[in-house]
């Protein structure tokens, strides 16, 4: 979860009334990140410029997630601390976004209803209006998911400098419905940019000083937008088409599906100089009993076969993924499995969660595994990847890293640098500027980053 600072002030026109707050609390993924943006965007038409102050809001909107019930919960749990904000400042709009909204609609004013606008993620668009209608004193919901293309109906990007990486979605929704999962409810059917659209958006940010751009979709290498021709083209084409960029210099992209690593991409991986050598790539389990009742269509054997092609085409590529562990019915054994493909793997990096019931989705109707078993699994689990993930750190010593600097949260003055293995990397005082690029030789890993000297 992160707070989102927009910085959208130049939006304020000069003949303008005082401007309006906006305060935008991001949950979740990289997407709701993207989604903050533009929705500040949006409202920025309306008057309203970011601010971090909650306290000093006209509006605050929350851009939520349901991909487990305890980030669902904690939605409800923020909603009522906004309590005496609301009681202090009537005027103050309360609005909730994202995949709660989109999960939940009117539900969320039932519960709280002191909340004055529901926008789901496939219709902030509309912000707008709904902000209108919320400013007379209704209560505006939208959770369609409409036939018009939101990011046609989107007001231009603002032309404000920016950080040196930026996300950019071009793809939403995913028809994959593995049996856990939200997503296909709350975001719908795939459905891809198309090319010239994301190279426009691309080619914006570049001017606006971003030189790493993260390609966002829930599915993304599922890809499949027209160009200009009518053709449909692949998320590896949509790379090589950004590779041509002047002054973008990495490329990324996030989140995958094993099944979608066609040959195309993996060959991308070996070739395409502006790729970085690091792949998201969610596995789940290692269990093929439980890929199954996850409805993942791979097995653990076709995953390492993929991860095999993909280390072939690029030694030194990092791997990262996905587990859920205490899956209904995984046994002692089925978790070993999934022990064992860790071990044959090696991540870099992995994100790792307890089973989590999602109301609608089919393995909602199984049988749980006992809570203190999932808890212990996921325990063991973690202690695996940080082993692996602190080996693999530690590997870097002595190794030269390309490394991009950039400042590091509020502070001003502060810089990080990341490498192209997504490794945080600190180098002493103010060693570049914002944006650059420069090899440096790594010397230190500590637990969560690396230090280094500018070679
Ligand atoms: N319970 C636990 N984890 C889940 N994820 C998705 N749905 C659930 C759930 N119901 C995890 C998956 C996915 C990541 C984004 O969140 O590992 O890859
Ligand atoms: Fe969810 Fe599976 Fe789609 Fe990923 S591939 S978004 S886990 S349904």
């Amino acid at each position: 979860m992160s707070d989102l600072k927009t910085g959208q002030t130049e939006q304020a026109a000069a003949d303008t009334p005082a401007p309006k707050k906006l305060f935008i609390k991001t949950y979740g993924c990289q997407m709701n990140v993207y989604d903050s943006e533009r929705m500040a965007e949006a409202l920025g038409g309306q008057g309203y410029v970011a601010t971090e102050d909650m306290g000093d809001a006209d509006m605050i909107l929350l851009n939520t997630c349901h991909i487990r019930e305890r980030a669902a919960e904690k939605v409800y749990h923020d909603l009522g601390r906004l309590r005496p904000l609301k009681d202090a400042n009537p005027d103050l709009k309360i609005g909730v976004a994202g995949c709660v909204a989109q999960a939940e609609g009117q539900e969320i004013i039932r519960r709280q209803p002191m909340v004055d606008l529901v926008v789901g993620p496939q219709s902030y668009h509309r912000l707008p209006e709904l902000e209108a209608k919320a400013g007379k004193g209704g209560k505006a919901i939208d959770t369609d998911f409409p036939q018009e293309d939101k990011f046609e109906h989107l007001a231009a990007r603002p032309k404000a400098r920016r950080a040196p990486a930026a996300f950019l979605t071009v793809q939403e929704g995913c028809d994959k419905f593995c049996a856990f999962c939200v997503v296909p409810y709350t975001r719908g059917a795939e459905v891809s940019r198309p090319v010239e659209r994301v190279l426009s958006e691309a080619r914006d940010l570049v001017e606006r000083g971003v030189r790493e751009i993260t390609l966002l979709g829930q599915n993304v290498n599922a890809y499949h937008g027209l160009d200009a021709n009518g053709r449909t083209r692949s998320l590896a084409d949509l790379i090589w088409a950004l590779n041509e960029v002047d002054g973008l210099e990495r490329i990324r992209f996030t989140t995958s599906h094993p099944n979608d690593m066609t040959d195309d991409l993996i060959e991308a991986h070996g070739s395409c100089a502006k790729l970085m050598p690091y792949l998201h790539l969610p596995v789940q389990s290692g269990s093929d009993h439980i890929l199954k009742r996850m409805n993942r269509s791979h097995t653990a054997e076709s995953y390492l076969r993929v991860i095999e092609r993909i280390r072939a085409a690029r030694p030194d590529i990092l791997l990262s993924g996905d587990f859920i562990v205490g899956f209904p019915e995984e046994s002692e054994a089925d978790f070993q499995a999934t022990l064992d493909l860790i071990r044959e793997v090696r991540f870099g990096q992995a994100y790792s969660f307890k089973y989590s019931t999602r109301p609608g989705t089919p393995a909602a109707e199984r049988p749980l595994v006992d809570d203190a078993v999932a808890a212990e699994r996921l325990a063991r689990l973690q202690g695996l990847l940080t082993e692996q993930q602190r080996a693999i750190q530690d590997e870097m010593i002595g190794r030269e890293v390309s490394v991009m600097f950039e400042r590091k949260g509020r502070h001003e003055g502060q810089m990080v640098g990341k490498s192209e293995y997504l490794h945080a990397v600190h180098v002493g005082d103010n060693p570049a500027g914002v944006g650059e690029i420069r090899r440096v030789r790594i010397t230190d890993s500590s637990s969560n980053s690396l230090r280094g000297i500018l070679a």
